[in-house]
């Protein structure tokens, strides 16, 4: 109980959550565009036209999809919107940008230059830096007036989740490795990419770092696997995951910290995913909310649910009360939650030092008072 302040204070936040979402679905667009760079967690479909990505690494079949429109499997690893949707929808926009490999020639590349695109998917964070740069460089040679094209880029949105991968495959190995090492250099290559993006114009950035990614499914299977059983911490996960993550967070906010002293005009909000899921496993019910089911996968077989999502496997009757959707994302509920305390989390506990509705320049977000 030590994350938040009891009961009454729950109920004010998540009355103006609501009221927030609901403002949200007002025509205008708070920022011109929105880019979105990462893993599955944020991917609207990218994945769908990698040929060296096989079924494992795709989502373009049922059960995926089945709260979307149309019941429509999109390459979205969920059962709906995923969080990049869900925060785009906030700041004014239908759904995430669309997927770059989905836009096929020049001419709609260049022209969604000025709404977004989402780089998102399972390759590295490198190429999908350098296909952006190399789109903003032809973009504004190819515009008449430069300077409205920095403007608009100095003015849009940099979503990133990335990093969650890079522990898995680390936690993969064994606990012969050297933590620090792993996690220096993943913020140093972090660092040199949001550079990469703010030296071709970016200067918005919405950072997510890592979850309790420990209590994924998939790894609570491998945790309580009964032929290798691992450490499990307070929340039944597995816990040298988890304490990586955990690890990982401070070295995050110093990094942006640097950056922010060092880049003028630069901006971030960065995101203590940690405290949402340890705000979530302390109250997974709340007069907004209401999860049931914490360690199952809503679609998939075998131990929590753990063995993949497909068209035969089994699904659950109710998306809504289930915190995981698959063996490793979340469900579309429990991606709302996030995308609402990204957007206007009031209390400056899981969003740090602002939120994005501050960040895209919508002033202190609607306070607790004027929306009960
Ligand atoms: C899919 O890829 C994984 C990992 O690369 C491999 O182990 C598996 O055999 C592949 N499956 C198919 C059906 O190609
Ligand atoms: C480019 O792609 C868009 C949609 O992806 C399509 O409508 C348009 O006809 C294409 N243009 C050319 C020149 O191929
Ligand atoms: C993205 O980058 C990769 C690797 O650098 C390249 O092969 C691909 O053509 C790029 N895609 C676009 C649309 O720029
Ligand atoms: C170019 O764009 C800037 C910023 O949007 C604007 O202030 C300026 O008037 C534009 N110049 C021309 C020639 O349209
Ligand atoms: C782990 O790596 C860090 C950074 O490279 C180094 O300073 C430290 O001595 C290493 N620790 C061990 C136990 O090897
Ligand atoms: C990670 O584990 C180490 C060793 O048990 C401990 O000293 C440290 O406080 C833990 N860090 C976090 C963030 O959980
Ligand atoms: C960052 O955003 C805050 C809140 O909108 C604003 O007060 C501040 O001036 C911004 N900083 C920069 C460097 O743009
Ligand atoms: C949450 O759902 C469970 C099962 O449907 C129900 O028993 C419980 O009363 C609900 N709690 C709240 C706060 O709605
Ligand atoms: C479908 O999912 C089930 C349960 O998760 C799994 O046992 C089965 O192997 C999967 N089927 C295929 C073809 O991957
Ligand atoms: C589904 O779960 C939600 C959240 O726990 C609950 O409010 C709702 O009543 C459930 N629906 C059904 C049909 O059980």
């Amino acid at each position: 109980m030590a994350i938040h302040g009891g009961a009454s204070w729950l109920a004010a936040v998540s009355l103006s959550l609501l009221a927030l979402a609901l403002q949200g679905a007002a025509a205008e667009t708070l920022v011109p565009a929105m880019f979105v760079f990462g893993d599955s967690t944020v991917d609207v479909g990218n994945n769908n036209f990698l040929e060296r990505c096989n079924v494992s690494c795709k989502a373009n079949y049922p059960h995926f999809g089945v709260d979307y429109i149309d019941q429509a499997p999109t390459g979205r690893f969920s059962n709906g919107y995923n969080l990049a949707d869900q925060l785009a929808q906030l700041l004014g926009f239908a759904e995430s940008p669309p997927p770059l490999l989905s836009l096929s020639n020049a001419t709609s590349l260049i022209s969604r230059m000025s709404t977004g695109i989402s780089f998102a998917h399972v390759v590295s964070m490198a190429e999908q830096v350098r296909n952006f740069t190399n789109l903003a460089r032809l973009w504004a040679s190819g515009n008449d007036n430069r300077s409205s094209a920095a403007d608009l880029l100095s003015q849009s949105l940099f979503f990133i989740s990335t990093g969650s991968n890079d522990l898995f495959e680390y936690a993969d190995i064994g606990p012969q490795n050297n933590d620090t090492e792993l996690l220096q250099g993943l913020v140093a290559s972090y660092a040199a990419y949001l550079k990469d993006l703010y030296s071709a114009g970016a200067k918005r950035f919405s950072v997510v770092s890592t979850s309790l990614v420990g209590c994924c499914p998939s790894q609570l299977a491998i945790a309580h696997d009964p032929s290798n059983p691992k450490g499990i911490d307070k929340y039944g996960c597995f816990a040298a995951l988890n304490n990586l993550s955990g690890q990982l967070y401070p070295m995050f906010d110093a990094m942006l910290q640097g950056l922010s002293q060092e880049l003028p005009g630069m901006n971030y909000s960065l995101v203590n995913s940690i405290k949402m899921a340890e705000w979530v496993f302390e109250s997974p019910a709340t007069p907004t909310y209401n999860f049931t089911v914490l360690d199952i996968a809503c679609c998939g077989g075998g131990q929590f649910g753990a063995d993949g999502c497909n068209s035969s496997a089994p699904l659950c009757p109710n998306r809504s009360n289930h915190l995981f959707w698959d063996d490793y994302h979340t469900t579309e509920a429990a991606s709302r939650i996030a995308a609402s305390m990204i957007f206007s989390d009031p209390t400056g506990l899981f969003v740090h030092p602002i939120n994005v509705h501050q960040l895209v320049g919508g002033g202190a977000a609607a306070t607790v008072d004027n929306t009960i």
